[in-house]
């Protein structure tokens, strides 16, 4: 099959549930607003339902790390050529991707790109991501040790397990994954790395589960969770480059423009908390959900995914 019909079957295969879309739809509020920017569009399910509704005028900007997934955003959005435009990029460069790709596609982009009117973030990685077994995201499929969302960044998963001291292992394992086991696993995986290098997923899964006491197996969380969602977190420095995004998006916003942000960490929640409301306090933006927003009962039901998702929205007023 040739690489264009397999990105087609896999784009039509592909069932990925939007979180949040009506809340987010709702607290945005895209009528009248003309740009609209995703900084993490992966494979483009939310862009589908903002390039919808938004106004016959308005531009769709969607911005993401991972290749891959843009390429199926971009098959996924095609009936709305000429509306939008797709960036590979970190955004924590939101600045520089707004405007070396406006000079890239001048044809397709507005004039006037700053400011932008909507910036949305839906943080963390995707299903897509997570089943991708070569993508080494998911500790239930056999894959290399990478978790990186850009596959041309320099340091993968394996570079961390195989390279970082014991306590640097700890500082990860309990910063990001508030694992109480770090220690113990931290010390299973210097012992097993002395053998050999752990590369696969399944390797440091069963390392984990060595490691992880008896009891703990028992809980509902399997014991290697926390320990991929920290790994993950650090390779991609996701919590590092958080606090700097918002705060230049909040600066390209323009006048009665909004910034929704869905988390799935506490971490992550808690630098959007204080990121809006550090700007609240001077005066620039208004927030709109005192409390975030949680999914409904019927959506953690549907997609499981969704189900420690927290949504913040504010809107910027001087
Ligand atoms: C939860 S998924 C978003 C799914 C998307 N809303 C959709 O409807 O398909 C998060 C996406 O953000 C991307 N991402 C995470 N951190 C990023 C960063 N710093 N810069 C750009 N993209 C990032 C990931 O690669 C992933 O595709």
């Amino acid at each position: 099959m040739s690489t264009t019909n397999l990105l087609e079957k896999m784009t039509q295969e592909i069932k990925h549930y939007p979180v949040m879309c009506r809340e987010v739809l709702n607290l945005l509020d895209l009528k009248n607003k003309k740009i609209i920017v995703d900084c993490t569009v992966g494979i483009g399910s939310h862009a589908h339902k903002f390039l919808e509704v938004m106004d016959p005028d308005a531009f769709f900007i969607g911005i993401d790390r991972d290749e891959e997934s843009l390429n199926i955003a971009r098959k996924k959005l095609a009936q709305f050529k000429g509306k939008f435009s797709l960036i590979q990029g970190d955004f924590s460069q939101i600045d520089a991707l707004l405007k070396n790709s406006r000079l890239k596609e001048k044809s397709s982009f507005p004039d006037n790109i700053f400011g932008v009117d909507i910036f949305f973030f839906d943080l963390g990685i995707s299903t897509y991501q997570l089943n991708r077994p070569e993508r080494g995201f998911s500790f239930l499929k056999e894959g290399p040790l990478d978790m990186r969302m850009d596959r041309n960044y320099f340091l993968s998963a394996y570079d961390l397990v195989n390279n970082l001291s014991e306590e640097e292992l700890i500082n990860i394992f309990r910063k990001y994954g508030e694992e109480r086991y770090a220690r113990r696993i931290a010390r299973f995986i210097i012992e097993a790395r002395k053998i050999s290098p752990i590369s696969t997923t399944t390797q440091l899964t069963r390392v984990i589960l060595r490691a992880a006491p008896v009891r703990s197996r028992r809980f509902r969380i399997h014991p290697a969770t926390r320990i991929f969602q920290a790994l993950r977190i650090a390779v991609n420095r996701e919590l590092g480059v958080l606090e700097k995004a918002l705060s230049r998006s909040i600066s390209l916003l323009n006048k009665g423009g909004r910034i929704g942000v869905i988390s799935f960490h506490s971490l992550e929640d808690r630098i959007v908390k204080h990121t809006f409301k550090s700007f609240a306090s001077s005066g620039t933006l208004k927030i709109l959900t005192k409390k975030p927003l949680t999914p409904t009962e019927s959506e953690k039901e549907e997609n499981i995914a969704s189900r420690s998702a927290k949504l913040r929205v504010a809107e910027k007023i001087c």
